[in-house]
């Protein structure tokens, strides 16, 4: 085989976010916004890759000087970092053309970052017939991550292989599907773009100055996204409990400093048109917001989101992991 193509979802934070990364855990849910990446096998002993969101065209390295380097764009960043962490683990080494392409603005916060890295190693791992377990997958995906922005629970990446909506522990110490189907979601975006790593930063800092009390609350967040794992246990989802864990969640996370206006503002509007709960996804700060809502009052909650300045994302969740596609087709 010389060419192949797979895909690898984005990600929404449905409870346990910043507490994730001490220890705790978190449930993540896959949404059908895809990354797909194409990787063909070249004859020359250089990398070629063209990632035109975020504009990279036609960047060239030599194989040999493969890097993680910072002044890397992050566009190239993750993938070429991939490409390195594979080469030097399976002893392999190839040149390879690369394509990525989005169905969503890196902007949302969805994950692109880690769904391009798991859409390379994937793709390198049928290319090269090399056997790879989910597990070996996200080992590789997860150093790629932590070598590339120093800090992250693995979270989105084990999004990105398993699909679904997953329980998840601090570097995949556990990864357990939760029974879901598709929830209720409204997703509002603020339209700020948030960027994670230092998010992580500022609550470490506060951590820092108030070690018993940030550790009380990453207790409490625990507590909360247990109780929620206990509901989607359950024959029957009881939105309207889910929804008030959410609201607790948010409560804990603005105490954690990273909750912004431009998100309570959406929250807000959400709740008070009838939405089970509302939270913010991911590290704050801007990003998304996600609503529990069904039927009518879904409509009223999207329409009072947008009037509260948010955009509306249409997005179906609880979706499929990382898998190969046809090269000419894009079968969503
Ligand atoms: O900003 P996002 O969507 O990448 O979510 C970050 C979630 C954190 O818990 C803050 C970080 C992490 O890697 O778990």
């Amino acid at each position: 085989m010389k060419k192949v193509k797979v895909s690898a979802p984005g990600k929404l934070m449905l409870f346990g976010e910043h507490a994730v990364i001490y220890d705790r855990p978190c449930i993540v849910t896959a949404v059908n916004h895809r990354i797909s990446t194409e990787v063909e096998i070249l004859d020359k002993e250089k990398i070629i890759i063209n990632a035109p969101e975020v504009k990279i065209n036609n960047y060239q390295k030599e194989i040999s000087d493969l890097s993680s380097d910072s002044d890397l764009s992050k566009g190239v960043r993750f993938v070429e970092t991939a490409i390195r962490n594979f080469f030097n683990k399976y002893k392999v080494s190839s040149g390879l053309k690369i394509q990525t392409k989005s169905e969503f603005s890196s902007q949302f916060g969805f994950g692109s970052s880690s769904a391009v890295t798991v859409g390379t190693l994937k793709a390198l791992s049928i290319l090269l017939d090399i056997r790879m377990s989910k597990r070996d997958l996200f080992d590789l995906a997860y150093k790629t991550v932590l070598d590339v922005q120093g800090v992250g629970s693995g979270f989105d990446i084990a999004a990105g292989i398993w699909g679904g909506t997953l329980y998840f522990v601090t570097g995949g110490k556990e990864i357990t599907p939760l029974k879901s189907k598709e929830l209720p979601l409204v997703v509002g975006y603020t339209g700020i773009k948030a960027e994670t790593a230092p998010l992580v930063r500022q609550v470490a800092q506060l951590r820092e100055s108030n070690p018993e009390s940030i550790n009380e609350i990453f207790d409490l967040i625990e507590k909360i996204t247990n109780n929620a794992v206990d509901l989607f246990k359950k024959d029957k989802l009881d939105f309207g409990k889910l929804g008030e864990l959410m609201n607790i969640n948010q409560g804990l996370l603005d105490s954690l400093g990273v909750n912004t206006i431009e998100l309570s503002r959406l929250i807000y509007a959400a709740r008070n048109s009838g939405a089970f709960g509302a939270k913010l996804s991911g590290a704050g700060g801007g990003d998304c917001m996600i609503a529990l809502a069904l039927g009518k009052q879904k409509d009223e909650v999207e329409r009072s989101i947008k009037k509260s300045g948010g955009k509306i994302i249409s997005i179906k969740n609880n979706t499929q992991g990382v898998r190969k596609e046809n090269i000419n087709e894009s079968n969503r």
